[in-house]
C-alpha cells in the first residue's frame, strides 16, 4: 500500500494549524505544520509534500514568496493559500503566483475538505492529452508548456487566437491534465444562445418560472459544478448577461430562474474569443470588470501561419484521422501539394486545413494528393477579397438580399433593436433602413 500523503501547514496561528492538523487527519492524510517562511523551506528540503496550505500574512514574508518558491523549486507540489480577507486582489494575485486555490477565513470545512481532496487525486497521464495537440514548432512547444502549467492552477484563463486556430482544443486540454479531469468540462458557445433564454440555460428554471419552463432545469454552471466551465465567444455575450455572469463568478453561487435560494457552485472558468477582448472593453461592449475576472491569465494560440514548421505534420496527423474514419489506408501528399500547403496563408487555421484535406482525400486518385486537389488558388481569391465563389451562386438578388439580411441583423442586434440607432450605423437615413426592414420582412 502507498504511504499516507504528506501535506504541509504553513500558519502562524496555533488554532488554524490544529483545525487543519484534525480535518486532514480525519481524511487519512499527515501534517506537517511550520510557523514561517523559514521553517516551511527546511521542511520542504527534508520533505516530498503532496500539498501545502499557507497563510498569506506570515512573520517573515507573505504566502506569496511561498508560493513562487514552491512553483520554482518543486513545481510538482500544488499550493493552496488561506486569507483572512475575501479580496479580489489578493485572490487574483494567488492564483496568478501559481496557487491552484484559495480560501477565507473563517475556513469552510466543507470547502477545504473538498480543496484537499481535488488537490490530492491523481491527474490523467498528461503526457497522452497533451500528444493531441499536434506539432514540434517553438510555438506549439511552449504553449504545451503553458497548458500543463496552467491545469495545475485554479485561475480562470483567457484563450485568445484566430478562428480555427484551437482554442477550444487548448481548453480541453487545460481541464485534461489538471485535478478536475475526472469532472464534466463543459463548453458553451455564448454566441449561439439567445438572448432571451441566456440566464436560465446559464443558471437553470424552475418549473412554471415563465411559459415554457415546465420543468426544473439545472443550467450550464450547475452541470460544470466541480469541473469547467468554458465560455467560447465570450465576447458575444451581452451587456445584461454580463453582470450576472460577473456576480456568478465573484460569489461563487448561481440562482436559477425561479428559485429563492442560491446555490454554491464550484467551477474553474476558462474563456475564449476570436474577438480582441480587450478592444470590446474599449468600445464599451464589453464589461472591464467581467475582463479582468476572466483575463487573469492569457494564453495565446498562434496562427498556423507563424508555425509553418507544423503544417506538414500537421497534415499527415489529419489524413492518418481520415483514413481511419473512412477504413482506408492514410493518403499522402505529393511534393508540389506541401510546398503549396507551406506557401499558404491559412485565414482559416488548422481547421481550414482540415476541411481542405478532406475534400482532396475524397478527389484524390490512389491515396495520392496533388496540389491541384487543394484548390488553393480559389481559396485565396475567395478570402482574401472577401467575396464569394461564383459556383455557390445561382441568383444574385436573392444572394445580395441574404447579405443585406444578415447586416441589417447583426446592426440591430448591437444596438438592441434600436433602428435609429442601427440606421446610423450603417449611414442609412432612418427612411432607408425602414424601407429595408420591410422589404426582408424584418420590420
Ligand atoms: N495543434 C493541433 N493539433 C491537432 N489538432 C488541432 C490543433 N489545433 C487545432 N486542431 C484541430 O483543429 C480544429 C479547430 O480547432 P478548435 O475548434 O480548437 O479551434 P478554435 O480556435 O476553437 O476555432 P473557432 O474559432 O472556429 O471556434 C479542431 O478539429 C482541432 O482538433
Ligand atoms: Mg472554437
Amino acid at each position: 500500500m502507498r504511504a499516507r500523503k504528506k501535506v504541509l501547514i504553513v500558519d502562524d496561528a496555533a488554532d488554524i494549524r490544529e483545525l487543519l492538523e484534525i480535518t486532514l487527519g480525519r481524511m487519512k492524510l499527515d501534517t506537517f505544520n511550520a510557523r514561517n517562511i523559514d521553517q516551511a523551506h527546511a521542511l520542504l528540503k527534508r520533505e516530498t509534500f503532496d500539498l501545502c496550505l499557507t497563510n498569506m500574512r506570515l512573520p517573515d514574508g507573505t504566502g506569496l514568496e511561498l508560493i513562487k518558491h514552491i512553483r520554482h523549486r518543486y513545481p510538482q507540489v500544488p499550493v493552496a493559500m488561506i486569507s483572512a480577507y475575501a479580496c479580489l486582489e489578493t485572490a487574483v494575485n494567488t492564483l496568478k503566483a501559481g496557487a491552484f486555490d484559495y480560501l477565507t477565513q473563517p475556513v469552510d470545512l466543507t470547502r477545504l475538505r473538498e480543496l484537499v481532496s481535488r488537490a490530492l487525486r491523481p491527474s490523467s497521464d498528461s503526457t497522452a492529452t497533451a500528444q493531441r495537440l499536434v506539432g514540434e514548432s517553438m510555438p506549439i512547444r511552449t504553449l504545451r508548456k503553458h497548458i500543463a502549467k496552467l491545469a495545475q492552477s485554479q485561475a480562470p484563463v483567457y484563450i485568445s487566437g484566430e478562428s480555427g486556430s484551437g482554442k477550444e482544443l487548448v481548453a480541453r486540454l487545460i481541464h485534461e491534465q489538471g485535478p478536475r479531469t475526472h469532472l464534466p468540462f463543459i463548453p458553451v458557445n455564448c454566441a449561439a444562445i439567445p438572448s432571451e433564454l441566456m440566464e436560465s440555460e446559464f443558471f437553470g428554471h424552475r418549473k412554471g418560472s415563465f411559459s415554457g419552463a415546465i420543468e426544473d432545469k439545472p443550467g450550464l454552471f450547475q452541470a460544470a459544478h466541480r469541473g469547467t466551465l468554458f465560455l467560447d465567444e465570450v465576447a458575444d455575450l451581452p451587456l445584461a448577461m454580463q453582470v450576472k455572469l460577473l456576480r456568478a463568478i465573484q460569489e461563487r453561487a448561481v440562482r436559477s430562474v425561479g428559485e429563492q435560494q442560491e446555490l454554491v457552485i464550484d467551477v474553474r472558468i476558462l474563456c475564449a474569443t476570436h474577438k480582441d477582448l480587450g478592444a470590446e472593453v474599449a468600445a464599451g461592449r464589453f464589461r472591464a470588470d467581467l475582463y479582468y475576472r476572466l483575463n487573469v491569465i492569457e494564453i495565446q494560440v498562434p496562427p498556423l501561419r507563424e508555425r509553418r514548421d507544423d503544417i506538414e505534420t500537421l497534415a499527415n496527423h489529419i489524413l492518418k484521422r481520415l483514413a481511419a474514419d473512412a477504413g482506408q489506408p492514410p493518403a499522402s501528399l505529393n511534393a508540389q501539394a506541401l510546398d503549396a500547403l507551406k506557401g499558404y496563408r491559412f485565414p482559416g487555421n488548422v481547421r481550414e486545413l482540415e476541411n481542405m484535406l478532406e475534400r482532396a482525400h475524397t478527389l484524390s486518385e490512389n491515396q495520392q494528393i496533388e496540389a491541384s486537389d487543394l484548390r488553393l488558388t480559389e481559396r485565396k481569391s475567395a478570402v482574401e477579397s472577401g467575396l464569394p465563389d461564383l459556383t455557390q451562386i445561382d441568383n444574385l438578388e436573392a444572394y445580395l438580399e441574404s447579405i443585406e439580411r444578415q447586416l441589417l441583423l447583426q446592426a440591430l442586434e448591437e444596438t438592441r433593436w434600436n433602428r435609429t440607432a442601427a440606421a446610423q450605423r450603417l449611414r442609412l437615413s432612418f427612411r432607408s433602413m425602414r424601407y429595408r426592414l420591410k422589404k426582408l420582412g424584418l420590420d
